[in-house]
């Protein structure tokens, strides 16, 4: 294809595929997109927008930031959210931080959104509607609409537990997955039977090579009360488990590396258990046993920054998490790493808000597979500067290669990096300060 005129003929004859597809993308499944977008190593991943239209600018955060209290002092809710209080996110906020990655971040190849894109449902005077949360949903995948060309750069969201019209409360059939379905359209997702039933799905072909897996975490959540445990054969986080499980060994025949994504992770940053105690065991079996294909599991949800590592243990799999608690980290020991957990800090002010840009392997190399995570930059906003200085400004918080000495996040840079926050107590200080996104808080 050197020529010119191979070059028309190539053209054309794109046109006729693509007008051939266009014709026939009646039904769910939707035809890859075709890029033109040479790759660019990295990738964004965001998570728990939380945005909440009732936000009121200098309300008191006691009530949420949706009214005044009589106490003028108490009125300290800012432009572009409190900090550390149980408020959600303000349009100002989430506008600013979508400003930000249109300016900034657009040498990407894929965005990992892992959820909650509505407001909590926190304040009894203005309990949320059915309609609200779809609000909610519908202005944030314009936001992202209007800021990336989400036909070259795949956006992939996944379900919170805060996105349905039950807070917490999902299960086989559930009305939101069929919302999501219609919101989500632009897209262009996979958003085949299983996500119509369950809310899971399946991206091949995020970038060559690499496939993400994106579960619906609802059905392994603690706090979900309409689902029992894993034990129960006919449990939805059992049928998800099974379709998981299936979903690896196609990757692995496929010979395609897998990013798993979520919203909850399987443990708390306290390293309490989140998922319910069945589905929690065979979650790590089934993420350790596959670990040479999971090149990364990525969820949020806590609003955290904290690394997981899951490990042999006996004759299964077992974890151990980097606790932002000295005592903990100065002991901290992951040897045989089998597969990395990152959690992601979010965009709703519980901490500062945050954005984590990822670069990895694009192209199977002697040491890396595709989809090796090399490294990462963590973006923050110093929100009470913000709220002062009337700007938000996102700047880098730090960067992963430099905090734990090592240049990628496979088994062995984990192990690695594990080490570094054992032995040395300046790494140590840090990650407990990135923990919750250098806000003053030790709410860890
Ligand atoms: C958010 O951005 C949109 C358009 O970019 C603008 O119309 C709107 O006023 C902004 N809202 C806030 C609260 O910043
Ligand atoms: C969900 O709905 C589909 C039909 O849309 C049905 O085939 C399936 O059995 C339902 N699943 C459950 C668990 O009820
Ligand atoms: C869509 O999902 C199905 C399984 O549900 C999978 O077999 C197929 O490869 C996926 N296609 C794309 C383009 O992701």
């Amino acid at each position: 294809m050197k020529t010119p005129s191979c070059f028309i003929i190539y053209s054309f004859i794109l046109f006729l595929i693509t007008g051939v597809l266009g014709e026939h993308h009646s039904n769910n499944v939707k035809p890859i997109a075709l890029k033109s977008k040479p790759l660019t190593g990295k990738f964004l991943h965001i998570t728990d927008i939380h945005l909440d239209p009732n936000y009121l600018v200098g309300s008191d955060p006691k009530k949420l930031c949706h009214r005044k209290s009589k106490k003028a002092h108490k009125n300290t809710a800012g432009k572009f959210g409190a900090l550390n209080t149980e408020c959600d996110s303000p349009l100002s906020l989430v506008n600013a931080s979508f400003q930000f990655m249109k300016n900034s971040l657009q040498d990407i190849d894929f965005i990992l959104y892992t959820g909650d894109t509505a407001r909590h449902d926190r304040d009894k005077k203005l309990p949320r509607t059915g309609a609200d949360v779809l609000e909610d949903h519908k202005a944030v995948i314009h936001l992202f609409i209007k800021t990336f060309d989400v036909n070259s750069i795949k956006l992939i969201p996944t379900i919170g537990n805060n996105d349905g019209i039950q807070h917490n409360d999902f299960t086989f059939n559930t009305s939101i997955y069929n919302s999501l379905q219609s919101i989500w359209e632009p897209l262009g997702l996979n958003l085949s039977e299983t996500f119509h039933s369950g809310g899971y799905f399946i991206q091949d072909q995020v970038v060559p090579g690499l496939r993400v897996i994106n579960t619906n975490s609802m059905f392994f959540f603690k706090k979900n009360h309409i689902v029992t445990d894993c034990n129960e054969a006919s449990s939805p986080g059992a049928i998800e488990l099974i379709w998981l499980k299936q979903a690896l060994e196609q990757a692995k025949d496929d010979n395609v590396m897998v990013y798993v994504m979520g919203h909850v992770p399987p443990n708390d940053d306290d390293d309490s258990p989140l998922f319910m105690p069945t589905c929690l065991d065979q979650y790590y079996q089934i993420l350790g046993e596959y670990g040479d294909i999971i090149l990364g599991h990525f969820t949020g949800h806590t609003n955290n920054d904290v690394l997981t590592a899951v490990v042999p243990k006996g004759n299964s799999f077992g974890h151990v998490t980097a606790m932002a608690n000295n005592n903990e980290l100065s002991q901290i020991r992951a040897n045989h790493v089998s597969t990395v957990l990152f959690n992601a800090p979010s965009i709703i002010p519980v901490n500062n808000p945050a954005i984590r840009v990822y670069r990895y392997e694009t192209s199977k190399t002697k040491e890396n597979p595709v989809g090796t995570i090399l490294d990462w930059t963590q973006y923050y906003v110093d929100l009470d500067k913000a709220n002062y200085e009337d700007s938000v400004q996102y700047e880098i918080e730090y960067q992963a290669s430099k905090l734990y000495g090592v240049n990628r996040f496979d088994g062995q840079g984990i192990s690695q990096a594990f080490k570094q926050l054992r032995v040395n107590k300046n790494s140590r200080r840090l990650y407990s300060q990135y923990v919750t996104v250098s806000s003053q808080s030790d709410s860890v």
